[in-house]
């Protein structure tokens, strides 16, 4: 017996992670997950091509540009299934040659993998690959359908890195290609340059870079409207070894760094070299004490008015023992705040010729060190940065590094995921109804999903997650057309082109108000979630409700149709409905009491056992999503089940007395499915009926009932061993009292003793940590939010029914 219990406790071990998330993680779940199966999404590869890991959009052209390895597409932009041209670039035997006899392996890299795609002009771009370790770059022109290169075979060094596997950053501004990476084969200099009729880069200096890992470059036009006559800037984020921290190992820290467009070196100081480089240290806090998170991506979310543009970032652990991944933004105005006020920080030498770097306190020479030629510097007859003093760039030259770091926009970060990794992030500025303008985040999972987030003001939602691909692959690629409404996300195997939002997803106008989905409204006279961009006029027959996500208005749905059920005396039986919202729990009534699983019922994702029926068991059961949004808790009556006994066609309604009468009254119950905030108290229940053969479900359930016995056993190993898991930071007023409540909560529902709608507490998770959790259990992907135990259970069967606890 005891082997038997041991057996179903490790069994709800299995199944209970899955519960509990969709139970009570609130905000920190993305309210759908749309599997691969379901995401009916665009895709290309070629067969034999892989390492999707490049790609440009010409929204002018209609196309996207793909490079891979040896190989460049020109895509349908609408349609990326739709193959334009294609052009390949494979390497020449004798540079392959050459490459193995370095030591690299001929067919991994010692092939050509495209890692450059920029615009140059209407018809011709600037096209960059490893070449087996001998990067080149050539020009590549779309005309008459055709793409091709022009063999022209430019110097890549610098501009591109040798090793497919580096992660590098370049751009294009004007005919200036600005790019970061190594400059040699062994990878062991670093270089920001620019590649110009003035060419710079920076010092080979570890005081500059310090085996720097390049992640992304972008403009911001600063000049423009500038009181102080500043220039444009090219903004770089990397992650490289702090210098000024003590640490008994490498501890690698998250940059910022800029340089001036405007820049022509020094002329006998820091000549051909950057005197504008200025860095400083990026902060984005995981919650849990560890060393500073890593930077993996950013995005330059634009604004007409540049000092309201925001980059958003995507942070990693440094320590593997940490599964938390953030976003965090930073506005360009506080990043510029601290380049072009802050202090510097300084090397001072200690004893055994150690050194360390701490604040400079002393006099700055004139004009500031790293600043732009601006109106200051001009009114001192300096107009370009060759006229600049020595003292000035010497200081520079020496000491890059701010003092201070730049703190993300909100404090911290605006999402913290437990789980895969994030990867990538692309973020659209979308208008809703209500005028407001908000940022929604895509961003990419090592795990080959999409979150689809947005922040309400402070409050962090995660909309869906969309699984891209079949297998579980990285994203590496992410691309965004904000005017096509489309998202590309590529891989080493393909690419997948993901519409930024599928309002008719949304089928009922309560889902489509209670997906937040800033893309998405409810559209009363066509009856469907439509896209906001389609509707022709914003009039009061479309319902969104982004904040407030207020229901109200919505029309009320069709009753839901009763579904005849036959009762088999001493058998089980399975009532089937799951909630369409990862967020929603599951409510069962039957005549007016609420149902728990005990040894009689079993409430399971994705419906109701009732086991070893009896006569008193027909009736009218009823199961409600409960979806709780901002505090209130919405009811939608999702199934409603007709049991009566088999044997006695007809007679059933009797045998369950009070029902029999109450039917008519609901046959005559117009009031819909719960549309309200409920109560928690009566599911009015719908008037059709639609006979049709009842299913009996002879399930073998004799574990699950071992399983419902030990349950309590097992819950409660179980709940010491999750609580850390589930946490979903709280307001941050929120108690910690509250937290208790809601965790004894979670208890007492495996207990099966209290009423579930006592979970569901006003709590709002901010920032949100989103559980994702990767285990070997997660036996769907990301979906820690299914649990099929049906299966599990009839796989165990063939074992006794047990009705009595004390037979254990
Ligand atoms: C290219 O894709 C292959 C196949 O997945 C993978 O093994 C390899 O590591 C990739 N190479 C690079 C440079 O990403
Ligand atoms: C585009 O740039 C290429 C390379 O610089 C040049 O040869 C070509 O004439 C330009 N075409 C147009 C239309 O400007
Ligand atoms: C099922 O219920 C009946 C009474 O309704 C009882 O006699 C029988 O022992 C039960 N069977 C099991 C296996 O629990």
């Amino acid at each position: 017996m005891s082997l038997l219990c041991a057996l179903s406790i490790l069994y709800g071990l299995m199944v209970l992670p899955f519960q509990f998330s969709a139970l009570n993680t609130g905000y920190c779940v993305p309210r759908k997950t749309v599997p691969y199966y379901q995401n009916g999404l665009r895709f290309f590869r070629e067969e034999g091509i892989w390492n999707y890991s490049t790609m440009l959009m010409r929204e002018d052209l209609d196309l996207l540009l793909l490079g891979a390895r040896e190989a460049i597409y020109a895509l349908d932009i609408n349609d990326i299934s739709i193959r334009k041209a294609a052009a390949y670039w494979r390497v020449t035997e004798e540079k392959q040659r050459e490459c193995t006899y370095k030591g690299k392996h001929a067919e991994v890299e010692c092939r050509n993998y495209i890692r450059t795609l920029h615009t140059v002009n209407t018809t011709t771009m600037y096209v960059c690959g490893t070449n087996a370790f001998s990067p080149t770059c050539d020009y590549m022109t779309f005309s008459d359908g055709q793409l091709s290169l022009e063999g022209k075979q430019e110097e890549g060094k610098g501009k591109c890195p040798f090793d497919p596997f580096q992660r590098y950053s370049s751009l294009m501004v004007g005919n200036d290609l600005y790019s970061a990476t190594s400059i040699n084969f062994l990878g062991s200099e670093p270089v920001i340059l620019r590649s110009s009729a003035l060419a710079l880069r920076t010092e080979f200096k570890s005081s500059w870079l310090n085996e720097p890992n390049f992640v992304y470059m972008d403009f911001v036009g600063e000049s423009v409207d500038s009181p102080d006559g500043d220039d444009d800037k090219v903004y770089l984020f990397f992650s490289e070894n702090a210098m000024e921290f003590e640490f008994y190992n490498k501890l690698v820290v998250s940059r910022v760094a800029r340089v001036c467009k405007g820049d022509m070196g020094g002329q006998r100081t820091l000549q051909r070299k950057w005197t504008s480089f200025l860095k400083a240290r990026l902060d984005c806090s995981l919650p849990e004490p560890s060393l500073p998170a890593i930077v993996q991506d950013v995005f330059l979310l634009k604004h007409q008015d540049w000092r309201k543009s925001v980059f958003y970032a995507v942070f990693t652990p440094q320590s593997s023992s940490s599964d938390m991944s953030a976003v965090c933004a930073y506005s360009v105005s506080a990043i510029g705040d601290i380049f072009n006020e802050g202090k510097f920080k300084t090397p001072v030498a200690v004893e055994t010729s150690h050194v360390k770097w701490v604040m400079y306190t002393g006099e700055l020479p004139v004009p500031r060190p790293g600043a732009c030629i601006n109106n200051a510097a001009r009114s001192m007859g300096m107009s370009r940065s060759l006229d600049l003093p020595d003292k000035t760039l010497q200081f520079i030259r020496d000491r890059p590094l701010m003092d201070e770091a730049v703190r993300p926009l909100t404090g911290g970060p605006l999402l913290i995921k437990k789980g895969a990794m994030l990867t990538r992030i692309v973020v659209d500025s979308v208008t809703a109804l209500d005028g407001e303008t908000y940022p929604v985040m895509f961003i990419g999972t090592e795990n080959g999903y999409v979150q689809k987030a947005v922040n309400y003001a402070g409050e962090m939602f995660i909309i869906e997650e969309i699984q891209l691909y079949e297998n579980s692959e990285p994203v590496r690629v992410l691309r965004l057309s904000s005017s096509k409404g489309q998202l590309y996300a590529g891989s080493e195997f393909g690419v997948v082109q993901m519409p930024l939002s599928n309002c008719s997803r949304y089928e009922t106008c309560a889902d489509c108000v209670l997906s937040r989905d800033p893309y998405c409204a409810w559209d009363i006279s066509a009856g469907q979630c439509s896209l906001i961009s389609t509707l022709a006029s914003f009039s009061h027959t479309v319902i969104q409700s982004l904040k407030e996500v207020n229901i109200s208005q919505c029309p009320q749905p069709d009753p839901v149709a009763t579904v005849d059920f036959a009762l088999v005396l001493e058998n089980n039986i399975q009532l089937p409905c799951q909630p369409d919202s990862n967020l929603a729990q599951v409510r069962w009534r039957f005549s007016d009491q609420t149902l728990h699983s005990d040894n009689k019922y079993y409430i399971y994702s994705e419906g109701l056992l009732i086991l070893n029926a009896s006569e008193s068991d027909a009736g009218l059961y009823t199961c409600a999503s409960l979806e709780q949004v901002k505090g209130r808790i919405y009811s939608r009556t999702m199934a409603v089940y007709r049991l009566h006994p088999h044997t006695e066609p007809g007679v059933g309604d009797s045998n369950t007395g009070g029902d029999n009468s109450s039917d008519s009254t609901h046959s005559h119950h117009t009031a819909a499915p719960g549309l309200i905030p409920d109560l928690g108290d009566e599911d009015p229940l719908p008037p059709e009926n639609q006979s049709f053969e009842g299913r009996v479900v002879g399930l073998k359930v004799t574990v699950a009932l071992l399983a419902l016995l030990c349950f309590s056993l097992a819950g409660l190993l179980f709940w010491n061993f999750t609580r850390g898991h589930f946490e979903c930071l709280q307001a941050s007023q929120s108690s910690s009292e509250s937290k208790e409540r809601r965790h004894s909560a979670e208890y007492v529902h495996i207990q099966n003793r209290t009423s579930e709608i006592k979970l569901l507490g006003p709590e709002a998770g901010r920032p949100c940590i989103a559980n994702n959790n990767h285990s070997a259990v997660d036996f769907k992907g990301n979906g820690e939010h299914h649990f099929t135990p049906m299966a599990n259970i009839s796989s165990l069967d063939g074992l006794g029914y047990i009705n009595d606890e004390s037979e254990i």
